[in-house]
This record gives structure tokens, sequence and C-alpha cells, in this order.
């Protein structure tokens, strides 16, 4: 059976054509109406980080609906908040200790913003309201997410309308700006950043915006060694904040809690969502340090980003059953130790396609780039619509994968992002690597 609903946009993924209707979920597979199984190859778009329909969760989270849904954030605290704040602070380490609950990512991009506003309008500081993002990014679907993402199929409709962000290039060694070699590649990225702040003027620039590994409009793609490092200093000399965006790589996914962890840096601010509550209710955050909370504290007082749902009862009560599930059983540990073989297992497999050009990630958080010819990685001809035939083919063969395209020039460029359960099985983990390179020999055969 195939729902009538609309068909989801090829830019957020879809095949472009009908959806079946989904019936259950167990584990890492999922069933539609028609009995049809699936296993979860990417968690959906990298969001279903313990599977489907844990009992451990629905029974914390009806026990908590049984006894309040909503206990309104401005008139009650309750154990959520608190176990969730406490567990959150210590997951993200360092002094990354204050946050803002939100029900996505787009709202905790929205609130990292405000909240980095906030600070230097507390600071005495309000000229300071300009963002830099990068090409080949996505923070989100509000206008301001949305424009400071440097994703243009997500972007053209609304371009009028998008606040001007600063822009610069995205950090791919897969695919470096033209002429740049692999050992230039940080130097030219940051000294391209120190170009765009003075551009814009040092004094005006809020925050930089990243994402440590690149999700939708990459294809899990992950900052070359030293980035991180680099930027974040350039930016504090600049009394830049840096935000960084962990709402897809975050929460455990590259095998650190935080994401930017690995790249041995401290952001100003985190956003978390997705993995945060496992898609069993929705939720985000917005995590900054102490510093910016005591600024804002003897400032304003508080950050100004609240929402009706700012820490809703059950959603945050799904999240700690998951985080606590995550914690239990060492979930973040093993995405750190089976990541890496993992993606080495899939890139031998896959290394007899010659159109599979990149096999790249970092922890369960994978992008496999298929381009046209592997010598110059020429891409596709966007008019063959790989993505949207490796989507369909995944789901005729029961594979939930997520593809991206544009990674290229906005147009050209075809991904697809795998991204397991952190306890999927290996006989699972086999089922997928069997039927992604399935996929991708049909799909290859086909054009
Ligand atoms: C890095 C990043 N930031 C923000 C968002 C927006 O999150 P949401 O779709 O939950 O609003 C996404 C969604 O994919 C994302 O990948």
């Amino acid at each position: 059976m195939t729902s009538k609903a609309t068909p989801f946009p090829m830019a957020f993924g879809g095949a472009g054509g009908p959806t079946p209707k989904i019936s259950h979920g167990k584990g890492s597979y999922l069933w539609d109406t028609d009995g049809k199984r699936y296993i979860d190859g990417s968690c959906g778009p990298a969001v279903y980080c313990i599977g489907h329909a844990d009992p451990r969760v629905n029974a914390v989270v009806a026990e908590q609906m049984g006894r309040i849904a909503h206990g309104y954030r401005f008139n009650f605290t309750s154990d959520p908040l608190e176990e969730m704040t406490e567990r959150l602070g210590r997951a993200m380490g360092a002094d990354l200790s204050e946050m803002v609950f939100v029900t996505g990512g787009s709202e905790a991009v929205e609130a990292s913003m405000k909240i980095a506003l906030q600070y230097h309008y507390d600071r005495g500081d309000p000229a300071r309201v300009k963002f830099i993002a990068r090409n080949r990014s996505w923070h989100g679907n509000t206008l301001m997410a949305t424009a400071l993402s440097g994703f243009t199929d997500r972007r053209r409709p609304f371009e009028g309308a998008l606040p001007e962000v600063g822009r610069v290039s995205a950090a791919n060694a897969y695919r470096p700006p033209a002429g740049v070699g692999e050992n230039a590649l940080v130097p030219h990225l940051v000294a391209e950043l120190r170009r765009e702040i003075e551009r814009i003027g040092p004094e005006r620039v809020a925050a930089f915006v990243f994402e440590p590994v690149v999700g939708a409009a990459g294809g899990a793609v992950p900052a070359p060694e030293g980035y991180a490092k680099a930027v974040v200093e350039l930016c504090h000399s600049y009394g830049i904040l840096v935000i960084s965006d962990e709402v897809m790589c975050g929460a455990g996914r590259c095998g650190a809690w935080r994401a930017s962890e690995v790249d041995g840096v401290v952001p100003d601010i985190v956003t978390t969502a997705k993995g945060l509550s496992g898609g069993y209710l929705p939720l985000g955050a917005a995590v900054y340090t102490r510093r910016i909370g005591d600024v804002i504290r003897a400032g304003t007082g508080a950050p100004l980003t609240a929402h009706t749902y700012t820490g809703h009862t059950a959603c945050l009560a799904a999240g700690v059953a998951v985080q606590r599930i995550v914690e239990e059983e060492g979930l973040v540990a093993h995405v750190a130790a089976r990541g890496p073989r993992y993606q080495e297992e899939l890139r031998q497999r896959l290394a007899r396609f010659e159109q599979v050009g990149n096999v790249r990630g970092r922890g369960y958080f994978i992008g496999i780039e298929l381009v046209r010819d592997p010598e110059t990685k020429t891409p596709f001809d966007p008019a063959l619509g790989m993505v949207a035939r490796i989507k369909a083919e995944g789901m005729a063969q029961g594979l939930i994968c997520y593809p991206s395209s544009g990674n290229v020039d906005g147009r050209m460029g075809d991904q697809v992002i795998l991204a397991p359960p952190f306890n999927a099985s290996e006989d699972e983990l086999e089922e997928i690597a069997d039927k992604i390179e399935r996929v991708i020999e049909v799909v290859l055969a086909g054009v």
C-alpha cells in the first residue's frame, strides 16, 4: 500500500515517488503496512541511534505521560529536565554546561544564533550581528537556519528573503577548491575565513557556524585534520564565537558524544538533536559555555529563546531513557571501535565499482560518493537522478539509506549516507553492507 500523501521532495532525500505507509518498527527494522521489511541503514536521517520501539524507552515515556505530558518549563522544573541537564553537560564535557532545550535541530540552530547575539549584546558589543557559514552545509528549515545553509536546492525558492550570511568554502579533502593540494588545504581554508572576516569587519561578526562532519549537504564529510583547531583559534583571536552544529553528526554518532571532541576543540556553542532522543519524541538543545552563561546572567538575565515546548517533559523523559541506554551499554565507545572497521569493510566491498569515488566518514556516519569518472572525480549528470535511483532501489530491496545530492556545486554530486543504529548486531551491519552493495550494483548497471 502506498500513501496518497504529497511525495517528499528529492532535495530532502525523497525518491520523488509515492512513499510506503509505516506499520511498525523493532530494533534495526521497520515494516510497512504491506508487511514488507526494511533494515534501517541510515537511522532515517541519522536519528534512531538505539533502533525502534525499545520497550525500555516506551515504558519511561508512558509512565511520564501517565503523570503529566508537559509541565510548562517556565512554571516548573522536572526530574527529566534535571537529569537531562546533568547528562548532557557531562556528555558535552569541558565547560559546555548550560543549555536551552528545544524540539529539533532547526530550533537548536536558531537558539544558538540568538545566544551568540545576546552574549555580544550583553558584553556591550551589539554591533556583532553577522554570521559566517560554509558552502555545502545544512543547518535547518527555519528561515535563518536556511540562510546559514549552503544548500542550493533547499534555498532556491527563499533566496530573496534570506538574510545575508558570510560564506566560505566547504572543508572537503575529496573535493578541495581548484588548485589546492592536500597539504595546503587547511591553510587555504583558514586564510579564506580570515579574508571573509576582514571583508565583513571583524568587529561585526558574531559567530562562525560549522558542522564538524557535514551531513545532508555533503554526505558525511569530515573536515580535514587540523581544520577545526585552526578555525577555532582564528575566530577566538577576533572575539568571534564558534558554533558547532552537531545536530546530525553529534550525540555519539562519530564515536565521541560530541563530534567536535574528535577534532580536539571546544566550541562556544554546540547544537544537538536527532540522536539526543533517538527519534522517540522530538528533542534538541543548544548547549553553551559557562562563560557565555555568566555574561548573559549579568546582562539580560537568561537566553531569550524560549518556545512553548521548550523543555517539554515527555520529550525530555524520552531523551533521558535513550541516553541512559547509550551510556549503560557503552554504545559511543562501541561506535568508536567498530566504526572505522565497518568503514573499511564497506570500502573493500565497494572497491569493485569504479564509480564509487570515495567512502568516508567518522564512526557510524558514513558517506559513499558516486562519480562518473573516478580519475577526474567528474560527477554524473544530475538529469540521471542517481540519488533518487539509489533511494528507490534501496526501498525496493528493503534498505533505508539517506541520499544527498549537489555536493560538487549545489547541483551535481551524488552521495549516500549510511548511519546504522549504534546497537545494530553484526548480522545487521552485514545485511546493510550487502544491500548497499547490491543497490549500487543495480543502479550503476542501469545508467
Ligand atoms: C547539521 C544539521 N543542522 C540542523 C538540522 C535541522 O534539524 P531539524 O530537521 O531537526 O530541524 C539538520 C537536519 O538534518 C542538520 O543535519
